[in-house]
């Protein structure tokens, strides 16, 4: 339940697999409450208007541009930003180790949000194409890699 005065919320929420209470500005975007309150600085403030896909966090499973939505949109919902992408065993997730295995970081600013993405869709589809993997990354920009890397990471990630 949300409860509103004229300027903050009482957001209720989980976070990485935890719930979370929090009273917050209600103009807070959902970037600043991930990086600045919660200190999550995994998460990228790139183009802060949608385009480059740096500040992308999973919402009840959908990848999003949080630099697009308030934080009070959260309630009652899941959150997961990167530093909750973990493999089962609690360790490196396998989209995690065939990023570092192919190459397909460099710089990195860009590297959370193309997990995020591509976590979203081996969860919706897990014998995604070459095509859909492209479909699914062409809202993250990467001015490193040229993609090849990114796109075979995403690849083997799927037969694992
Ligand atoms: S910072 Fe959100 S899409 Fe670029
Ligand atoms: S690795 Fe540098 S922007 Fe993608």
């Amino acid at each position: 339940m949300i409860s509103r005065n004229s300027k903050s919320f009482s957001l209720s929420c989980r976070v990485n697999g935890s719930e979370l209470e929090r009273e917050i500005p209600s103009s807070r975007s959902l970037l600043d409450f991930i990086r600045e309150d919660l200190g999550l600085k995994g998460t990228k403030e790139g183009c802060g208007e949608g385009e480059c896909g740096a500040c992308m966090v999973l919402v009840d499973g959908l990848a999003v541009n949080s630099c697009l939505m308030m934080a009070v949109q959260l309630q009652g919902k899941e959150l997961v930003t990167i530093e909750g992408i973990k493999g089962k065993d609690g360790g490196l997730h396998s989209l995690q180790k065939t990023f570092l295995a192919e190459g397909a970081v460099q710089c990195g600013f860009c590297t959370p949000g193309l997990i995020i993405a591509s976590e979203a869709l081996l969860r919706r589809k897990p014998d995604a194409t070459l095509e859909d993997i492209k479909l699914e990354l062409t809202g993250n920009l990467c001015r490193c890699t040229g993609y090849e890397k990114v796109l075979s990471a995403v690849e083997k990630a799927r037969r694992k």
